[in-house]
């Protein structure tokens, strides 16, 4: 297997995460999203086990041998050749890997390996734009149209994805997530009238809620923390640019800035996740709320989508949502439902959501998302956001 070929040229990818089929033999071109070196329990030999990615998907790859000599030679980030057999663990895809070889960035189309949001970005910039234009509040609107305006942070905003794995990683998922709470919130505020909720209020701080993480996130190669991110995190990151940009606006109320900088800072909703204050307005427990509703809605249905095609009920063991999924969509008329996935109407078994897999010696499943390195800060079975 050779970097270049026949015709000079690097080698292109031809298959995808979404269409690997149990028992194919492939050879193909993933990014590594993880890499890890372990031990094998039974005679302590060391195995590679990667997770490996492109634009439609993530999956393991297991190693057992380092035959080429290259398992210290690639990184996290970097692209690799592979070949290996796929095969099915615990209800999930891997490749057992018989071949890896890095290759050079240039040698790959990057667009192949960023799964990015279905809309238009500029088309999602203008439904934000048009929020902010909803807004009432002379002192909030400004400071919503300075921020938003500003072309470095248009720029950022319109790209980053919402999460390195939990929800919405995808290039444009920030902004996907935003507006999806900027909607959420709006019907809310809608349901309690003004006055009970202070509608501008809690549109700002659904705008501003996750902008810090344009700065936390890289998604240049694969998707990951940026030293920024893992120092400050978006919460601090955000609170610094939305008090910044408030000091830059004459007149604007020192109350009003105290109440939009509280819903941000609170919006994880408890210290443990992250935030300093826990909600104390309504406009920043609603927005704490949708927040979550809108993270892990969107978690659970990416689970659904990314396990559609494998066979039964219930989606693979989630270590951030502590639970299976049920993936049978009701369908009604006639009493009848509707499986998503094709395959099997029934599992082999319904799993018990107290039971997570056992890990098995060399090919257990670790969900990428709850690994350490994907939220330092935050205990697992949380967070989305
Ligand atoms: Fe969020
Ligand atoms: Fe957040």
């Amino acid at each position: 297997m050779t970097a270049k070929n026949q015709g000079g040229e690097p080698p292109r990818k031809t298959v995808f995460v979404e269409s690997l089929e149990v028992n194919s033999t492939i050879t193909s071109i993933f990014i590594v999203r993880d890499k890890e070196i372990r031990q094998q329990k039974n005679n302590n030999q060391d195995y590679l086990r990667l997770t490996l990615g492109d634009r439609t998907g993530s999956v393991a790859g297991l190693s057992f041998s380092d035959t080429d000599k290259n398992w210290h030679t690639f990184s996290q980030g970097d692209y690799l050749l592979v070949r290996g057999v796929v095969k099915e663990y615990a209800g999930r895809a891997q490749i057992k890997l018989t071949r890896v070889q890095p290759l050079p960035e240039d040698g790959v189309d990057a667009r192949d390996f960023l799964p990015s949001s279905g809309r238009d970005a500029g088309e999602m910039y203008d439904e934000l734009l048009g929020w902010v234009r909803s807004v009432e509040d002379p002192h909030i609107k400004t400071l919503l149209e300075t921020i938003f305006n500003d072309e470095d942070i248009a720029a950022r905003f319109r790209m980053a994805p919402a999460a390195k794995a939990m929800h919405h990683a995808y290039i444009g998922g920030l902004l996907s997530h935003t507006l999806s709470v900027i909607g959420l919130s709006h019907r809310v505020a809608g349901h309690y009238g003004s006055t009970a909720v202070n509608r501008d209020l809690l549109l700002a701080g659904a705008m501003l809620h996750d902008l810090g993480k344009a700065w936390e996130l890289d998604w240049h190669r694969g998707f990951d923390y940026t030293d920024s991110g893992r120092l400050l995190g978006h919460i601090v990151e955000e609170s610094f640019l939305v008090d910044r940009y408030i000091r830059g606006i004459e007149g604007f109320p020192d109350e009003l800035r105290v109440q939009l900088l509280h819903i941000v800072l609170s919006h994880h909703g408890t210290y443990e996740y992250g935030s300093p204050r826990r909600p104390k307005t309504v406009e920043a427990l609603i927005l704490h709320y949708v927040d979550d509703l809108d993270s892990k809605c969107q978690a659970m249905q990416d689970l659904i989508k990314a396990e559609a095609g494998q066979k039964g009920n219930w989606t693979s063991f989630n270590r951030n949502l502590s639970r299976y999924i049920y993936k049978k969509r009701y369908v009604s008329g006639e009493g009848a439902t509707e499986e998503v996935a094709t395959g099997e109407a029934e599992p082999p078994r319904v799993p018990d959501e107290r039971e997570a897999p056992a890990e098995s010696e060399v090919t257990a499943e670790k969900d990428p998302v709850s690994e350490p390195a994907a939220a330092p800060d935050l205990p697992q079975g949380k967070l989305f956001d």
